[in-house]
């Protein structure tokens, strides 16, 4: 008889328990543990089937593995891959369900020189063909699996040596060795163990998709995170077109690129150039809309932002952040209120990155200030200005990185002047625009006289 033992799991942070409580007094949450059931002896019989006993390597002793990677051939997918998939690397791609995660990878699968095993645990195989018609490629080297115990997985895998395995999803995955049900925290941890481990004994790839929870964790298991080589977040708004595919983790790559989509009725077209769809036909013109420029990774774009201000109805003003980080919004409304004495804290205020996107970086503070100032004095910015600054909390306005890099990508886009910080060490003469230097806040009065 398998001796089964009883445990507990938190599902936000994965802390094990032996017995259940309240409230993990790891996390801190309540009603986050639940009850689950591991089958030690099975376990432990795997364990002992592994049981080869290791010899330390001498550092002389190991080759080193030269950059090699796999081109998927979908260019956003291996710009933020950091150039191509490495054989033997699992990466993990979340996202919020219906965001376009199982489009993403089966566009790209079709389209793969190699032998691909797709583990089809969520729709029918008749259900993605149906899908996989819409896109291009024949998709001669694509095999589907409709399974979702990981032993059989593997068995096919280790029989059929595909290069690289396809998982959607994680979620949907279940292990013998674990008698919980599928998606629980135990079940998704061990399965992913067992997919890193065959990954990493056969150098093949492996792309697990996982679904997100609404606070943005990688569903359930955090561990998740720490296990893989490669996490990857797919984000978006689901009433916007666009999409953006971040890396959070990259054990083979810079963290810091982006990939751009555009979700279309025949799938994800990849965009090269973003300025072009982030920008409003004939917008910029009307008061409360700015253009910045932004940088993420190795490129540069030009966006929309655009400010709403209207006085408070209520006593608390609204703030209302589509795309920007609200708090960041609030320290530049204050500095706004102190340093150029507009009364803001009675005005409602509302910000929205055109597009659907969120961006993070620090240089969109420049525009937000004068988007909201725009909107304030109901006074345009005059056509053709693009801005590209950080607000520090005394008003000054701090130099951004890649400035050379966004100025040309302003001027490429059409604009013809640029303001940036007196402390940015930029050589004017080198552009076709003027550029114009401020050092604090209280100058961008200027415009907005
Ligand atoms: P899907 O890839 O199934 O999402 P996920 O795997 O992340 O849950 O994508 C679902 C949405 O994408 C669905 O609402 C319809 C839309 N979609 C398109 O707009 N065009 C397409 O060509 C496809 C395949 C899906
Ligand atoms: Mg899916």
């Amino acid at each position: 008889m398998a001796k089964l033992k009883k445990v507990y799991y938190c599902q936000n942070c994965g802390a094990r328990h032996n017995q259940w409580l309240g409230r993990c007094p790891v996390c801190g949450q309540w009603n986050t543990i639940v009850e689950e059931v591991v089958n030690k002896q099975a376990a432990k019989q795997e364990r002992l089937l592994q049981g080869k006993i290791p010899r330390p390597l001498r550092l002389n002793e190991i080759e080193a593995g030269g950059e090699y990677r796999i081109k998927s051939g979908n260019s956003e997918l291996d710009r933020v891959l950091g150039g191509g998939m490495v054989p033997g690397s699992v990466v993990l791609i979340g996202g919020e369900p219906g965001i376009g995660k199982s489009t993403l990878v089966l566009q790209t699968a079709l389209q793969l020189p190699f032998h691909t095993l797709y583990i089809a645990g969520e729709e029918s195989p008749s259900q993605i063909k149906m899908r996989a018609e819409r896109f291009p490629g024949e998709g001669k080297n694509l095999s589907l699996l409709p399974e979702t115990n990981v032993q059989k997985i593997l068995t096919v895998a280790k029989e059929t040596k595909p290069e690289i395995i396809i998982v959607d999803s994680i979620q949907t995955l279940h292990s013998d060795l674990i008698d919980s049900s599928p998606g629980s925290m135990s079940q998704i941890r061990e399965t992913a163990s067992e997919l890193i481990r065959f990954a990493k004994e056969t150098g093949t790839i492996v792309l697990i998709i996982g679904h997100i929870t609404k606070e943005g964790i990688i569903a359930g298991p955090k561990v998740l995170e720490h296990m893989v080589d490669t996490v990857l977040h797919f984000e978006g708004d689901r009433y916007h077109q666009y999409r953006l595919l971040r890396s959070l983790k990259n054990r083979f790559g810079s963290t810091h690129e982006l990939g751009i989509f555009e979700m279309t009725g025949n799938g994800l077209q990849i965009i090269e150039n973003p300025s072009g769809v982030l920008l409003t036909a004939g917008g910029m013109k009307t008061a409360g809309s700015v253009a910045a420029v932004t940088t993420e990774g190795m490129r540069s774009f030009v966006v929309e932002v655009q400010a709403l201000t209207g006085k408070a109805v209520y006593g608390t003003p609204q703030r209302s952040v589509t795309g920007y980080d609200p708090k960041r919004l609030n320290m530049i409304l204050a500095v706004l209120e102190k340093r150029n004495g507009i009364p803001l804290s009675g005005h409602d205020v509302f910000l929205n990155i055109a597009g659907g996107f969120r961006l993070y970086d620090p240089g969109l503070d420049l525009a937000v200030a004068a988007a909201v100032l725009s909107s304030f004095t109901e006074i345009a910015v005059t056509p053709g200005t693009a801005f590209a600054g950080e607000i520090g909390l005394t008003g000054e306005i701090r130099p951004v990185s890649r400035i050379e890099q966004r100025i040309s990508e302003a001027i490429k886009t059409g604009f013809d002047r640029i303001v940036v910080s007196t402390h940015q060490p930029v050589n004017a003469e080198d552009f076709k625009a003027e550029i114009t230097s401020i050092t604090n806040i209280a100058d961008l009065k200027r415009w907005f006289a």
